[in-house]
């Protein structure tokens, strides 16, 4: 039985062929709409989402199944102190797959060693995100073509922005590809990724706190929000967070093939004026969501159609 905990559970191969079957299945829909007929997903979400549950539940509607679950730890057991070793034990003899978000880092993981079906990592703490990389490398296969050579520009929040540390993982496995860290000092991207999957690697990269400074270079520009709930301190959140803000002045420096990406939610950090720019790809990068997780649904079920 395979969960997905750290985007690299997946090999390469893997992750090309969850990419071709997501460009299938938005090829041919119907094609997939009874794969996982009798099929049930949990959505145990501790913390709040709109767009990871959400595609989730979609993606598994889609596919003719069943979903079922909390969008918050006090609608669950967890507000009566029940573990979450505890209630996977429980939940995983209800349903076939389970997505989990939790503010804990390391908590799907635990929940993988107590689960009798597949755990899918939908966000733990300031950690990992894979399920929203995968969503990433879909939305960089159909905007650039490729995944190779790209120098990627990740801006904001690199301490607490856990899809920048999926990515970074991910990214690092492809060749030429160079990294642009944008941040404040405070929010420097974590010594346990730039190790591991920078330094140790060889990958080129610099620094910097200006994105004026190094946007001309970028193919791809992923912005974050600063993660509000991971800060200690509402006073240094206060000065933070407006640290970068995207605007059209700022977009007449970058390429003209240079694509916007964002997780979202946005809060101040892409001026809404940039929405009809054809590089600004984060809608269009949320919808991709769907059909990438629809591909690892039934990759992690055994399912082929
Ligand atoms: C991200 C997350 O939850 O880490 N959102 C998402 O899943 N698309 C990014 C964020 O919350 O800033």
């Amino acid at each position: 039985m395979r969960s997905l905990i750290d985007i690299l559970d997946l090999s390469t191969e893997e992750i090309d062929e969850l990419i071709d079957v997501a460009d299938d299945i938005m090829a041919q829909p119907e094609k997939y709409q009874d794969a996982c007929r009798h099929k049930i997903l949990a959505t145990l979400f501790f913390e709040p989402s709109t767009r990871t549950r959400l595609s989730f539940e979609s993606a598994m509607l889609s596919l003719g199944g069943s979903v079922l679950g909390f969008s918050e730890a006090a609608s669950s057991s967890a507000s009566k102190g029940e573990s979450v070793a505890d209630t996977v034990s429980v939940v995983s003899g209800y349903v076939d797959v389970i997505a989990m978000r939790h503010p804990k880092e390391g908590a799907p993981l635990v929940a993988s060693m107590h689960s009798l079906v597949p755990i899918i990592n939908a966000g733990d703490g300031g950690h990992y995100h894979p399920t929203q990389t995968l969503t990433d490398l879909l939305t960089i296969r159909h905007e650039k073509g490729r995944f190779d050579g790209l120098t990627i520009g990740l801006c904001g929040d690199l301490k607490f922005g856990r899809t920048v540390h999926s990515l970074i993982e991910a990214m690092s496995r492809y060749p030429g590809v160079k990294f642009v860290l944008i941040s404040p000092e405070e929010l420097k991207l974590p010594s346990f990724v730039k190790k591991e999957f920078i330094k140790d690697k060889n990958i080129p990269y610099e620094q910097s706190t200006s994105l004026e400074a190094v946007i001309g270079k970028l193919d791809i520009l992923y912005m974050t929000r600063v993660q509000k709930e991971r800060f200690f301190n509402e006073e240094e959140y206060l000065r933070l967070k407006d640290s970068y803000i995207l605007t059209k002045e700022k977009m007449k420096l970058a390429r003209e093939d240079m694509i916007v990406m964002h997780p979202l939610p946005r809060v101040n950090e892409i001026s809404t004026s940039l929405d009809d720019d054809p590089r600004a790809c984060y809608f269009r990068q949320a919808h991709y969501g769907r059909y990438i997780r629809m591909a690892l649904i039934m990759k992690l079920l055994n399912i082929r159609v």
